[in-house]
């Protein structure tokens, strides 16, 4: 009889300490949850994610939601989404979105001033670099198109020409794969003074008048220091991306990316 009294007390206190443990995890996650699903961006079904995310880099909750949302928390190259707006001049393309193998914007012009030669851009995108390169002359600084659209088959043959010099992981730390370059949208440049090597653009006047000055004809320097577990590309002085003056006054003004400009605002 005073076996079963005893075993009967056992069994009541291990549910109710059970009990107890499930209803604090329960409310854990309550906690979590809220200030997650504070923000316009979040999304219910990432939740998950955003918790595993937070544990391991130790982001605050707008980071966090917005990373994952960028698919940060997965290896680059998977989960990878058709662009459906090709043309847009906010169009993400990076490496969780590529482009259509056979997508040629409409607008192509070629580049005559300011230009190495057979380079070209969308219409306004060059129109503005024009009034962009124009300005800084009238303070001595040169400002030239290196390379700017460039089609899938080109950034096919450019990455696999990478591929025979540097193993898979050092060329996509630097080269874009086909499909999945901005080059591909006619809304990039690279650029350099004329007399540095571009790759050294970050010593140049230009670049320092760049820095201070893109914004306001609507560019934005893509791939920024310190950026690169969000860009996925290595920092690239001379790369330039045209998103239009709203968005790129933003970006320049909080210092962001546009892959975190695109999921706080555009993402639908
Ligand atoms: N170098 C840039 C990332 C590209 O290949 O598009
Ligand atoms: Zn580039």
């Amino acid at each position: 009889m005073k076996k079963i009294i005893y075993i009967t007390i056992i069994t009541i206190i291990i549910i109710i300490f059970l009990t107890i443990m499930f209803i604090k995890k329960d409310n854990n996650k309550a906690i979590i949850n809220k200030p997650f699903s504070n923000y316009p961006f979040y999304k219910n079904e990432l939740l998950n994610r955003y918790i595993d995310y937070q544990k391991i880099n130790n982001t605050n909750v707008k980071d966090t939601i917005i990373r994952v949302n960028i698919g940060l928390d997965k290896p680059f190259y998977t989960n990878s989404k058709k662009v459906t707006n090709p043309d847009n001049f906010n169009v993400l393309v990076n490496k969780y979105h590529y482009l259509d193998k056979e997508f040629i914007p409409k607008d192509l012009v070629d580049t005559t001033k300011y230009s190495k030669g057979n380079i070209k851009l969308r219409k306004t995108v060059y129109d503005q670099f024009l009034k962009m390169a124009d300005d800084a002359k009238k303070e001595d600084l040169n400002l030239r198109l290196i390379s700017s659209y460039r089609s899938y088959d080109y950034q096919e043959n450019l990455y696999n020409n990478y591929l025979r010099k540097d193993s898979q992981e050092a060329v996509d730390s630097y080269s874009a794969r086909p499909g999945f370059s901005e080059h591909q949208t006619g809304l990039s440049i690279d650029i350099d003074n004329i007399y540095t090597n571009y790759n050294q653009f970050e010593i140049t006047l230009e670049y320092k008048w760049m820095c201070n000055n893109a914004y306001k004809y609507g560019f934005i320097l893509r791939y920024p220091k310190d950026k690169e577990k969000i860009t996925g590309f290595q920092y690239e002085s001379w790369h330039y991306r045209y998103v239009g003056i709203k968005i790129a006054t933003y970006i320049y003004n909080h210092n962001i990316t546009f892959d975190e400009y695109y999921y706080e605002f555009l993402d639908k």
